[in-house]
């Protein structure tokens, strides 16, 4: 069952252990650097309960042995857990939902506020029953603080009820949250040490990860209202753990509170992370304090990232923006790191950093352009590792990973486990170097949105520059085909990584690497072309550029091959010729075909063999490209893609597409809105509902899909109102969608705090807040407006 949701909340009835883990996920807590599953702090990790705390940037690497070959793999690093705290009647057993009776069970995740609350009542016997309330926080306004206060209240009690309170720091903790990592090695911490801090009434854990050695340090204060007894500390088996007395008096209620601190020595700022840790959580100031400042934190994002949807919609659109603040805050802006692909809440893909920023930047360009600008300066900051990636392979420029991690190597693994058939198989989804094409785009998109021109010169134009650098160096003459081609990579759809039969991974000219391939180069010659002078003679000199090469990238970028099959873009090359799948019988034998390169590989079959993809893969230019863009792009590369071809591309696509990643709904629903279409809203919904109702079968669990939660707010801002940022304009051109015919948003564009954007009754509101910057110039179609700060502007859109 998804969770329930009013206005400002989500929330779960009832303690259900099989839906235990996705709702860990979706009530996880997190600010940016730091995220704590949303587990119950009496349960330790089990197969039903997985604690997590995770702090953005924090890897280690390690080598297993799986299938008899050694296999290395860097991992976000599962932290020592803070969460911990436990409760019994004295010579009584722990009290969790799986050992005592349950008599109700509630969990709210309050949006607004960024709290999430929990109330169990557990039958002790003999008519009595504990109410346990507790709020959490993951601190918003100082990233290093997380908090726990939990109330106690006894019922059916005529005298003092005595209770056992336990709370801990376990440095014990493993990664072991995703099944099909289980053969790995997940022991990422060592060195673990414990202490009793001097303030009053904290302790700490300290360790460090076994290959990266960075140095951790957790501390933790507990305090008890007047109901509670001395604390005493033990130490030992990596856990520190304090203990406490209370005595529960017939209605009424007592509270204890535990704070957390928590640095590593990746932070700036600190002498070392346990001293830094044991300081902080000693002049932490007590719950309702740290509430204050933690929800007008979240007030002032809310207000950022205001977004108002009607309905059911409305409501996931908030939880996701949620999850995504929550692993992207302003506090991103000062740190080192990427995307992560799961968000804080999880350790499904390991942390790693993958295309998916290309989902995710283009929403906070328009609220949070900084954080953009530091999730680029990550991938500026790894150029030089790209390079050499490059060279290795033979080519100049740049060649990004695409699983990026610590130092920008490339992290993809080299076996994958098909959990239907136990086998290990090999992976070459390192394949997909359309990667580099998404920094691209990026990059890009965030100058033209913030107007960060000194961005754009200088690390914008070297990550452009050398990604051009390696599609023109990749693209090797046909002679026969009087064009250019790139060979044996891999598309973003993931089934296809072979042709049948082929003893070589790869396949040739896949369309969406081409054209986004020629439209990088595009992008680097006119950035080249415009930047300033002195600065363009400085990045010739840096980078060996010459006249010659850019003569080259034009060149390339006109005459990169696009294949074609049956009036429609190919995929591939080769596409074509591939059989249809029996997409009905499959349906009919399996109830959940999304992974049919698993079914198949099970069978003994290979999905390559099949014109079935596992998401959107040529429909990604739809999602990349305005209508026109795409057509003006296809019309360089000497094609013509008129609204037929398009849609007969569509339509091909969508017969055969199993939506085996989150991604996919959300780049058909956004395709099928700029193409007006009736199906539009199905695929909308379906990527609405991709985390809430788990639809991959088991993977929220594992983390969030931050591509497809922060892409559905993109359809709303981007997709539904055509919106885009180029030459110094805001180009609007809203898509009619009966189901959603009413929304609005705020945004910041170009140093324009909160330009509010209403769309209502075949009308568009555009108000700009009063300030000394320069009128917004809006392009409609057939129509511009310049609307002055101050002013609001109501236009009335055509039928
Ligand atoms: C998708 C990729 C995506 C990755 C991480 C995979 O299932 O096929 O496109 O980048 O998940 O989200």
């Amino acid at each position: 069952m998804a969770g329930e949701a009013t206005a400002g909340t989500w929330s779960y009835d009832g303690y259900d252990p099989a839906q235990e883990r996705l709702r860990e996920a979706l009530c996880a807590l997190g600010n940016g650097y730091l995220g704590t599953r949303g587990a119950l702090p009496e349960c330790d990790a089990d197969e039903v309960h997985y604690p997590g705390t995770y702090v953005a940037g924090c890897y280690n690497r390690l080598v297993s042995r799986v299938a008899g070959r050694e296999a290395e793999n860097e991992d976000m690093v599962n932290l020592p857990n803070w969460l911990p705290l436990r409760f019994r009647v004295p010579g009584g057993a722990w009290l969790t939902p799986d050992t005592a009776p349950v008599l109700g069970h509630r969990q709210v995740l309050h949006l607004d506020a960024g709290l999430l609350e929990r109330r169990t009542r557990y039958g002790l016997g003999q008519g009595r029953a504990l109410t346990v309330r507790q709020q959490r926080v993951v601190h918003m306004a100082d990233p290093h603080l997380a908090a726990l206060r939990t109330e106690f209240t006894a019922e059916g009690i005529t005298a003092g009820l005595e209770l056992e309170v336990e709370a801990s720091i376990d440095g014990g903790v493993t990664n072991a949250g995703v099944a099909r990592y289980r053969d790995l090695d997940g022991r990422h911490l060592t060195h673990v040490h414990t202490g009793t801090g001097s303030g009053n009434g904290t302790v700490w854990l300290r360790c460090r990860t076994r290959t990266s050695d960075i140095r951790i340090g957790t501390a933790t204060r507990l305090a008890g209202d007047a109901a509670a007894g001395p604390v005493a500390v033990r130490h030992g088996h990596g856990r520190v753990t304090q203990e406490l007395r209370l005595t529960l008096a017939p209605g009424r209620t007592a509270t204890v509170d535990k704070t957390a601190a928590l640095h590593t020595s990746r932070d700036p700022a600190i002498s070392d992370p346990l001293r830094a840790a044991t300081d902080r959580v000693t002049a932490a100031p007590g719950f309702e304090e740290l509430l204050e400042t933690h929800l007008t934190a979240w007030d002032q994002l809310w207000r950022r990232a205001d977004i108002d949807v009607p309905g059911e919609p409305g409501r996931i659109l908030r939880l996701h923006l949620f999850h995504v603040l929550q692993t992207l805050s302003p506090h991103t802006a000062d740190l080192d790191v990427g995307v992560p692909a799961r968000g804080l809440h999880g350790e499904a893909y390991r942390g790693h950093v993958f295309w998916d920023e290309l989902f995710v930047l283009p929403y906070l360009n328009l609220h949070f352009p900084e954080v953009s600008r530091a999730l680029l300066r990550y991938r500026h900051r790894r150029l030089e590792r790209a390079r050499a990636a490059a060279r290795a392979a033979g080519r100049r420029g740049a060649m990004y990973p695409w699983q990026s991690g610590s130092d920008g190597r490339e992290e993809s693994q080299r076996l994958h486990l098909n959990p239907h058939s136990g086998r290990w198989l090999p992976d070459h989804s390192r394949l997909q170097r359309h990667v580099g094409s998404a920094v691209a785009y990026n990059v890009w998109q965030y100058c033209q949105a913030s107007g960060d021109a000194e961005f754009l010169h200088t690390k914008g134009a070297e990550m452009l520059l050398e990604i051009a650098r390696f599609w023109a160096d990749s693209a090797t003459w046909d002679e026969s085909l009087g064009r250019h081609r790139i060979l044996g990579v891999m598309g973003p759809d993931e089934y296809h990584d072979a042709y049948p039969d082929s003893g070589r991974p790869g396949l040739d000219d896949n369309a969406y690497t081409n054209v986004t391939a020629a439209w990088v180069l595009t992008r680097a010659l006119e950035t080249v072309r415009t930047l300033p002078e002195p600065r363009r003679r400085e990045l010739a000199e840096r980078t060996g550029l010459d006249g010659g090469e850019l003569e080259q990238w034009e060149d390339v970028s006109r005459t990169l091959y696009v294949p074609f099959h049956d009036g429609v873009i190919s995929q591939f090359e080769g596409y074509g010729d591939l059989a249809e799948l029996d997409w009905a019988a499959y349906r009919r034998r399996y109830d959940d075909i999304r992974r049919l390169d698993r079914i198949l590989e099970a069978e003994g079959d290979t999905v390559n063999r099949y014109k079935a993809s596992k998401q959107a893969d040529v429909l990604m230019l739809g999602y990349l490209f305005a209508p026109a863009e795409l057509a003006s792009l296809f019309s360089r590369l000497g094609h013509r893609l008129d609204d037929d071809i398009w849609r007969r591309t569509v339509d091909h696509y969508l017969d055969r597409t199993s939506h085996g990643s989150t991604l996919s709904g959300l780049v058909h629903g956004w395709v099928l809105a700029r193409a007006r279409r009736a199906e539009t809203w199905t695929f909308v919904q379906e990527a609405l509902r991709g985390d809430i109702a788990d639809v991959q079968g088991g993977t929220t669990g594992e983390g969030i899909h931050l591509g497809a939660m922060a892409g559905t707010l993109d359809l709303v801002q981007r997709g539904l109102t055509g919106l885009e940022t180029r030459e110094g304009a805001l180009w609007l051109d809203p898509v009619p969608l009966p189901e959603l015919s009413s929304y609005g948003f705020a945004i910041r564009y170009r140093g324009h705090w909160g330009v509010r954007l209403r769309m209502r009754h075949g009308h568009m509101e555009i108000a700009v807040p009063q300030s000394d910057r320069s009128p917004i110039d809006v392009r409609l179609p057939g129509r511009a407006v310049c609307v002055p700060p101050g002013r609001t502007c109501r236009l009335l859109l055509p039928d």
